[in-house]
């Protein structure tokens, strides 16, 4: 199994290209369920959970071409791929595709819409919390669906169609926001998803079904109206920067003392992890091609931060300030309120020397002058990112197992930061 080797001490410099969002191309990919026509989709990343999210679609009866590698991002990525679902051949998203990755789900709503029933693998349990479906499926009931759970299988009936419902969700889900939105565009008659996740991935599903002939009305705000039923057509879509990709490398220049500059990042997509980083002695500002990075004034300072849904500190870049705030000035209390049991990379940094005590959903971190380089292994995508970014600030050699999970969701890392000056390699075995 491959490994990632990081020798800390070097500032990063230069300029790195920010990638499409794998969390909008992943919905994006299975709204091509809800067409017979052609979806074409620009800036989707190279990572291992497109390619999954890839073979599920196949299974479906979806044709997937990639067409090219855009020229505007010439060394990373940014392909674009033209999906189409002439016809579904199978209704079923299996347990051995499905357990790869949880955004597998996203084929339910979709697959029910149009074909009148689909059965998806539950996805069990998962590193970071018990993670449920219960919303999503709630939901589609609400819009006619005959939900059954059998053999560890989602089974969802809707043999006359969804119909339009009011849905009101007791807690902010992307993923059932995504999949009840795409279901509700071909259910007959009006759909309201009432405190929707207004998250930017979701945002750029909605303008990417109303290209493809979707009506919705509110979109970037927490109610989505949907007047459903209409026909949908194919459309083409350039998938979203990537957010937590900006911010996990804002926090590389940031932890190296180093500046970079973020091409193609979104500054407007980043207000809360702007603010956290400029109270931790990090300036941010939006250039020509994207976002500059740099330490303001020399040293990290502590900061408190919570997670929220958005516009709030994301989720997805809490293992990545943890990791800044270990070497910062003072202390910072880090609350984690979106998922239980994500502080994985809490026992890891501490191998490295970082001083972290945590409380229940909290984590009081008090900085240190210096961390030390150490074997270290991770359990989920973020966790692992947070490691490589502690490695850069390091003193010596951070080995990192298990890459696989870094694979799943940024592309080509060690490559971009290796061009902007980290010592950083990929040993294969
Ligand atoms: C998505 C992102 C993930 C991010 C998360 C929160 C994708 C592919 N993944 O995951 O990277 O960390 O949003 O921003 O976009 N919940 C329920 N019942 C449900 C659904 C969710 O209780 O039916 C809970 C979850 O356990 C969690 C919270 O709601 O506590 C938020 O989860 P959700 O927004 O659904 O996350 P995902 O869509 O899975």
């Amino acid at each position: 199994m491959d490994k990632i080797i990081v020798h800390g001490g070097a500032a990063l410099h230069g300029r790195l290209h920010v990638s499409g969002a794998k969390n909008a191309a992943l919905p994006l990919m299975a709204a091509s369920l809800l067409t017979d026509d052609a979806l074409t989709l620009s800036n989707v990343p190279d990572l291992a959970d497109i390619a999954t999210m890839a073979s599920l679609l196949r299974r479906h009866g979806a044709e997937i071409v990639s067409e090219s590698i855009e020229a505007d991002a010439p060394a990373f990525g940014g392909r674009t791929i033209r999906l189409q679902a002439a016809q579904i051949a199978d209704t079923t998203a299996p347990y051995d595709l499905v357990r790869k990755m949880r955004a597998s789900v996203l084929v339910l709503g979709p697959l029910v819409a149009r074909c009148g029933i689909a059965r998806v693998s539950l996805p069990g349990g998962c590193a970071i919390g018990n993670r449920p479906v219960d919303l999503h499926l709630k939901g589609l009931a609400e819009m006619g669906a005959e939900i059954d759970l059998t053999s560890g299988y989602i089974e969802a009936r809707a043999p006359g169609g969804l119909r339009g419902a009011e849905i009101v969700f007791p807690k902010v889900s992307v993923g059932a926001t995504e999949n009840l939105l795409m279901a509700a565009t071909l259910a007959e008659g009006e759909t309201r998803l009432v405190n929707a996740a207004r998250e930017p991935e979701v945002s750029d599903l909605a303008r990417c079904l109303v290209a493809m002939g979707a009506e919705i009305e509110g979109i970037g705000s927490d109610r989505l109206t949907i007047h459903g039923g209409k026909h949908l057509h194919g459309a083409a879509h350039r998938v979203v920067a990537d957010r937590i990709e900006t911010g996990t490398y804002a926090m590389a220049a940031a932890i190296s003392g180093g500046e970079l500059e973020l091409i193609g990042a979104r500054m407007d997509l980043l207000d809360a992890v702007a603010d956290v980083l400029e109270s931790a002695g990090v300036a941010m500002e939006p250039t020509e091609a994207g976002v500059r990075v740099r330490r303001a004034n020399g040293n990290l300072i502590g900061v408190d931060v919570m997670t929220e849904p958005f516009p709030g500190f994301p989720t997805d870049l809490q293992a990545q300030i943890m990791a800044l705030m270990t070497v910062a000035e003072g202390a910072a209390m880090i609350t984690e309120t979106i998922f239980e049991n994500r502080f994985m990379h809490v026992p890891e940094l501490a191998r490295m020397g970082a001083n972290i005590n945590v409380h229940g959903a909290s984590a009081m971190v008090r900085g240190v002058s210096r961390l030390k380089g150490a074997p270290v292994m991770a359990t989920d995508l973020r966790a692992s990112v947070s490691l490589v970014l502690a490695g850069l600030a390091a003193e010596g050699e951070t080995i990192l197992n298990r890459i696989y999970h870094l694979d799943r969701g940024y592309e080509r890392l060690h490559e971009k930061l290796s061009a902007c000056g980290a010592r950083i390699e990929r040993v294969s075995g």
